[in-house]
């Protein structure tokens, strides 16, 4: 069930991806890049904020008079400045819902990355209670709209015995240090808890994007500098506790639970909350899936280079001191807590090369279920069907399109993932007469399941990462399946037909 949700989800990720792949370069689509734009957004509420912050008076009386300052005297940068802040905002919470559905179709939360996941469930509570606080500080109608409904949110859990709401009974009872204190919480308290959130998140990750391409950045903030001068940010009239506020317009990307407090009531919209953010947390257990064996590594062929730490994804190899008495000073640990045995190790490793004559073929590193030497045996096999021009297709596991392959009748020779496949095995295909040429299935860049196969092999096979493909291997009889030059929208199918026709002398 939970499998065919993801599949329904890849789906409608792909065919988003058609008309924004016309748009943006792979490098730079934003669908490749969601997580970091979150990042980025939450740096311009920074620096927007910064601003905002010089000009505001945490008193009740002044807080309203000097948002208006800015809005109306100072339109021309503190009005810019607090749309921004606002816009931003706002596109944090689209790209942060798009970023966690994204995470969770292309399957990137179970197993040992259930600690990303999780940990990104308290960073969008402190996103909501930092955009909540904002549009109290400015203490028009719509903050005491949130003020009242919030103040009787947390007169509910039970921990506090003053009332909060009872602070907004008057104009008289509301204290300028309440007030403050939502001030520090906005300015200070939580955008430092988003720091350390957001470094907790990324914690376990190897190389983790969290800057857009700088083109990104200058075109979305130039979009949204446009959206501000356009369409500037404003205020309601000034809070008056005495007189129910008439009309609000609701910012709905933060405030989209409020009206439930009226037409339910506070308790049920506690239930709302918790209940949604446990489902959350417990989704990378649910239901439980049994831990594929995690990467082994055989002393007698590690030499220590390193590469393994360099293109493990997820910080689960290490160099430790060497412990068989050789003359190299390390050798590569796995910590089996955080692999998830994707196999970019092994198509990292120098010592994995299918043209080894003696003995067994056992690489330094190498995954137990979906060995090397399985691999090699499978180019054989695969070599033995002959047709001409003959391919033989390489699949990652997780990409959609294999099986339309195998229904065309074409095997395939199946990799956890692409950057599992060393290049010495596409050299050794190709060169010992098992192919004519090699397509490689798999994700693009961005919908990798872990997180850099497409972007590894794409820079071996280019020649500008170890291990690189051998230069005697001509490039134009490997096809990368996920790369131009098909057409936007060519199944796997077609893509292969294209490929056996361009082979054709
Ligand atoms: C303020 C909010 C958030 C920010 C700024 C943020 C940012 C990021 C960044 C920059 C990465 C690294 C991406 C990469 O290099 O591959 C990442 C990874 C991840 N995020 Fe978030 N995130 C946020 C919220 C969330 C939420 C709410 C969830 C889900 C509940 C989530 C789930 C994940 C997961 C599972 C990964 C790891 C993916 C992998 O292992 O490949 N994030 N996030
Ligand atoms: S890549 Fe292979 S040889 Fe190099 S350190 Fe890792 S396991 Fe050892
Ligand atoms: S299988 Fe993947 S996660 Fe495990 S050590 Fe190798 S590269 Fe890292």
């Amino acid at each position: 069930m939970i499998a065919k949700v993801h599949r329904l989800g890849r789906t409608l990720f792909g065919a988003l991806r058609v008309p924004m792949a016309r748009a943006f370069a792979s490098a730079e689509n934003p669908l490749n890049h969601i997580g970091a734009l979150t990042v980025f957004f939450l740096w311009i509420v920074l620096v927007s904020g910064i601003w905002l912050l010089l000009f505001f008076r945490t008193s009740v009386s002044g807080a309203f008079e000097s948002v208006e300052y800015l809005t109306r005297e100072q339109w021309y940068l503190g009005g810019i400045m607090r749309s921004l802040h606002r816009y931003a905002s706002d596109a944090a919470i689209v790209t942060i819902f798009l970023h966690m559905v994204k995470e969770f179709v292309f399957n990137r939360y179970r197993g040992p990355r259930w600690y990303s996941w999780v940990t990104g469930v308290p960073l969008v509570w402190i996103v909501f209670i930092l955009g909540i606080t904002g549009y109290w500080l400015v203490w028009d109608e719509l903050a005491q709209y949130v003020a009242i409904n919030s103040a009787e949110l947390i007169d509910r859990i039970p921990i506090f015995t003053d009332s909060m709401a009872g602070n907004f009974l008057s104009d008289e009872l509301l204290s300028d240090r309440f007030f403050t204190l939502m001030a520090f919480l906005h300015l200070i308290g939580l955008p430092i808890f988003i720091v350390f959130g957001i470094w907790m998140h990324i914690f376990r990750l190897t190389g983790p994007r969290i800057n857009p391409p700088r083109r990104m950045m200058a075109g979305t903030l130039l979009a949204m500098l446009i959206l501000s001068a356009v369409y500037p940010a404003a205020s309601h009239e000034q809070a008056n506790l005495a007189m129910a506020p008439e009309v609000l317009r609701l910012d709905w990307f933060y405030l989209h639970v409020y009206p439930l407090i009226r037409i339910w009531s506070p308790g049920w919209v506690w239930v709302l909350l918790v209940g949604v953010s446990s489902i959350i947390v417990i989704m990378p257990w649910a239901p439980r899936q049994k831990k594929e064996p995690p990467a082994l590594v055989t002393l007698d062929y590690c030499n220590g280079c390193e590469r393994c730490v360099d293109d493990c994804p997820f910080g689960a190899v290490e160099m430790v001191a060497r412990t068989d008495g050789t003359n190299y000073s390390h050798q590569a640990s796995v910590d089996p807590d955080l692999c998830v045995s994707c196999g970019i190790c092994v198509g990292a490793c120098p010592t994995a090369t299918p043209f080894r004559s003696q003995g067994a073929l056992l690489p330094g590193i190498d995954l137990p279920d979906r060995s090397a030497a399985k691999l090699r045996d499978d180019i054989i096999a695969a070599g033995a069907e002959k047709s001409s021009p003959h391919v033989i297709v390489f699949g990652c596991r997780d990409d959609a399109q294999l099986k339309a392959i195998e229904k065309a009748g074409h095997r395939v020779v199946q990799v956890n993932c692409m950057g599992q496949l060393p290049p010495s095995y596409i050299d050794f295909a190709l060169s010992r007469g098992h192919a004519d040429g090699v397509m490689l299935l798999g994700c693009q860049d961005g919908d990798c399941s872990y997180r850099f196969g497409a972007e590894w092999t794409e820079q071996r096979i280019a020649r500008q990462r170890d291990p690189m493909l051998r230069g005697r291997v001509d490039v134009s009889r490997v096809a990368l399946g996920w790369q131009a030059p098909w057409a936007d929208n060519a199944n796997a199918v077609q893509k292969f037909d294209a490929f056996v026709e361009s082979l054709k002398p």
